[in-house]
């Protein structure tokens, strides 16, 4: 099977590159580097032991879009291509809607005309919205509109793969909702490298173990939960990457639409993130606790029994080696790619 990449050289397509070319599939890799650089594709390829292809594209880009499917020999698009950075998608929303909405369109027109009928998509629990019951199953109807313009992108494009599985005939979209991704990989060559001042808290973290930020800031202690700050379900970038080549077998399966949480079912408060990495970088991480971050949700995770009875997937890696991991990572690599 032949896999397009979409944002492959990206912090959770650069990780899934890797698990497909070990599963043994054919993968070509596209990403315009608007928030990754070629650095990121090198040490991927050196990774996985092959030269992949890899073509430098903007998806909002219809007609160099159709053209990499004329040149290309495609089966499978993995779509991990998009804006992500929620407090940015509220200042420029119309950006993030054109970005990421004509991204999803032009790969789905060009399907269309070369007869390709899988698609991947990067999802989010973002689309469950701030109502919705403690875990997250699949179950739980999605949020009308998310809290956020990113988080309507996702709701959105998740309508229009519903829309396209139920109007072309064999089209299969899986819709796989990540939670928190966290991690690097083993070898600390390639993990999450945030441009500016991180707004996740796991980049964050890392850049204060490595002397490049004072002090974390955590938003509220006064949540209800068993220490008052927020729980989370971070997931191992690398499980969650397994979790994509597990969802191949229902494309095999001809699925149709299928949705599908990755998350390990289990939260973690910021405070307990805070001292597993302490332990991992082998210093107490200078801390202080801020004002509530507008928007923040107490405290969620996923239902992942779904994914371990439809895809026989579940995430392995637990929170210490998340950090361990990212220490790695960070430690080997200070400036991140630009070192
Ligand atoms: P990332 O920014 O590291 O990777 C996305 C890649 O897409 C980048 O390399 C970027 O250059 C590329 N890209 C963006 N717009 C493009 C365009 N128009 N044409 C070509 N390439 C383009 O982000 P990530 O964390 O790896 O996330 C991957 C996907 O997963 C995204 O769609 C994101 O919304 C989704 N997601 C991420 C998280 C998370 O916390 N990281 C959580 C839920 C969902
Ligand atoms: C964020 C996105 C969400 C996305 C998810 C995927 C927001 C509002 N939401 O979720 O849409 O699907 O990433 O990973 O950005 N924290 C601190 N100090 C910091 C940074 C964060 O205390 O410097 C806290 C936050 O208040 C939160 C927790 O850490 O309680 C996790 O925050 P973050 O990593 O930004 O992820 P989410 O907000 O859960």
């Amino acid at each position: 099977m032949n896999i397009l990449v979409t944002g492959g050289a990206g912090y959770i397509g650069s990780h899934t590159c890797i698990e497909l070319v070990k599963a043994g599939y054919n993968i070509i890799v596209a990403d315009n580097f608007v928030n990754s650089c070629m650095e990121a594709v090198n040490r991927t390829r050196k990774l996985c032991g092959i030269n992949f292809p890899f073509v430098e594209i903007d998806f909002t880009d219809y007609e160099a879009t159709d053209q990499l499917f004329d040149k290309y020999n495609i089966d499978t698009v993995m779509h991990f291509a998009g804006l992500k950075a929620v407090g940015e998608s509220c200042k420029i929303p119309v950006e993030y809607y054109k970005n990421n909405l004509d991204s999803a369109l032009s790969l789905l027109l060009a399907m269309k005309k070369h007869n390709v009928k899988n698609f991947i998509f990067s999802s989010s629990a973002t689309v469950y919205g701030a109502d919705a019951p403690i875990p997250y199953n699949e179950s739980t109807p999605v949020s009308r509109c998310a809290s956020s313009p990113y988080g309507n992108t996702k709701l959105m494009i998740e309508y229009i793969l519903k829309d396209a599985v139920k109007a072309i005939p064999g089209f299969n979209a899986v819709l796989l909702r990540y939670f928190n991704p966290v991690g690097a990989h083993e070898s600390g060559e390639i993990g999450e490298d945030p441009t500016g001042i991180p707004n996740n808290l796991m980049p964050y973290v890392a850049k204060v173990a490595v002397g490049k930020l004072d002090m974390i800031h955590i938003f509220g202690n006064d949540y209800d939960t068993p220490d008052g700050t927020c729980l989370r379900d971070y997931i191992h970038v690398v499980d969650l990457a397994k979790g994509h080549v597990a969802a191949i077998n229902k494309i095999k399966e001809d699925c149709g639409l299928f949705v599908c949480n990755l998350g390990t079912g289990k939260g973690t408060s910021v405070l307990e993130m805070v001292k597993a990495f302490s332990k991992s970088c082998g210093k107490e991480l200078p801390y202080e606790f801020a004002a509530r971050r507008t928007g923040d949700l107490p405290a969620f995770w996923a239902d992942p029994s779904y994914a371990k009875e439809q895809l026989g997937w579940v995430a392995k890696k637990g929170i210490q080696e998340m950090c361990d991991d990212v220490w790695h990572w960070q430690s080997k690599n200070p400036n991140g790619y630009s070192n």
